[in-house]
């Protein structure tokens, strides 16, 4: 049985939206639900009096040859799957009801989105800074809801939210793991059995250098740990492994905790030595290791905080 409200068109998501009772939490989503969609649900209902579900394969964050016509999709599963929770209202639009036309009117979303993600996919963040502002602007909740899996993309929608005052909160929730340690992710349904074997190195190379530091690793070792470990791992190829700032996306400096910037054997690491005016850089206190690879014909990303105890 059905309780979910489903909203196809604006008009019917604007007049569902008017009976919400209290404030309003919103879950955006491209479907394929799993685990860690509903985590940000369970946040989102322990906070709200409202939850509100954004179901959508939004076009314009998919590049040429991207998997936009094969993304999964099951409208059905997923409904099935919001009737267990609290949720009361699914907005679930065609494309030609969000888009009626190529919008003409861009969001720019600057220089975070130039890095990592944004290399290898150069159109893809401002394509969910499109969606969301919309989706937003529709909605108009108090606070909405993302996972720390797209780390850079939650990076980017709070400076869009900081940096346009728009009025509401955004939320982080952890990455949801397999008991195996793979992170949750829609595109897990394309792994094959191997490759899931395969997949879990991304996870164990996060933890080797995230319990490096805790050991009392530097930057530099921390990040030459994890990427020997990832470089080393059968039937995974490596977009990105780096250490980043968590809000900026920018490469930590790679201080070894003595001497300033570390030496080290990657060619790669040259550009990311950063050199504070008139002397070695700061020692940072956290960062975040992030990593995209290839897993068979699949790319999967993963992430972790990661705490220095010092120099
Ligand atoms: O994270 C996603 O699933 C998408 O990027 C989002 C935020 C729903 C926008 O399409």
């Amino acid at each position: 049985m059905c309780v979910v409200r489903i909203a196809r068109t604006k008009a019917e998501l604007r007049a569902a939206r008017k009976a919400l009772p209290g404030t309003v939490g919103l879950v955006m989503t491209m479907g394929a639900l799993h685990e860690g969609h509903l985590s940000l649900i369970h946040a989102a209902e322990a906070e709200c009096d409202s939850v509100v579900v954004s179901i959508f394969v939004n076009p314009l964050q998919f590049g040429p040859g991207e998997d936009y016509e094969n993304y999964p999709r099951d409208l059905d599963a997923d409904i099935a799957l919001l009737d267990t929770t609290n949720v009361k209202l699914v907005f679930a639009p065609q494309p030609e009801v969000m888009y009626p036309r190529q919008p003409l009117v861009r969001i720019d979303p600057g220089t975070i989105a130039t890095r990592f993600e944004g290399k290898t996919r150069p159109t893809h963040f401002a394509g969910v800074l499109q969606v969301v502002n919309k989706v937003f602007n529709l909605v108009r909740p108090d606070y909405a809801y993302f996972g720390q899996k797209d780390a850079q993309q939650l990076a980017l929608v709070r400076t869009m939210v900081a940096d346009l005052d728009m009025p509401l909160v955004i939320r982080s929730v952890p990455i949801k793991r397999e008991a195996s340690g793979l992170a949750l992710s829609s595109r897990n349904a394309y792994l094959s059995e191997n490759d899931r074997i395969a997949a879990l190195a991304l996870n164990q190379a996060l933890t080797i250098g995230r319990d490096a530091a805790a050991h009392g690793a530097s930057p530099a070792q921390v990040r030459e740990r994890a990427l020997a470990y990832l470089t080393a791992a059968d039937g995974v190829k490596i977009d990105y492994l780096d250490l980043v700032d968590p809000d900026t996306f920018e490469e930590l400096p790679l201080v070894d905790g003595s001497d300033g910037p570390a030496e080290d054997s990657y060619d790669a690491h040259e550009e990311h030595v950063w050199e504070a005016e008139g002397g070695a850089p700061a020692y940072p206190t956290r960062g975040l290791l992030i990593t995209a690879a290839w897993v068979g014909p699949t790319r999967l990303i993963d992430n972790m905080e990661v705490e220095f105890l010092g120099a």
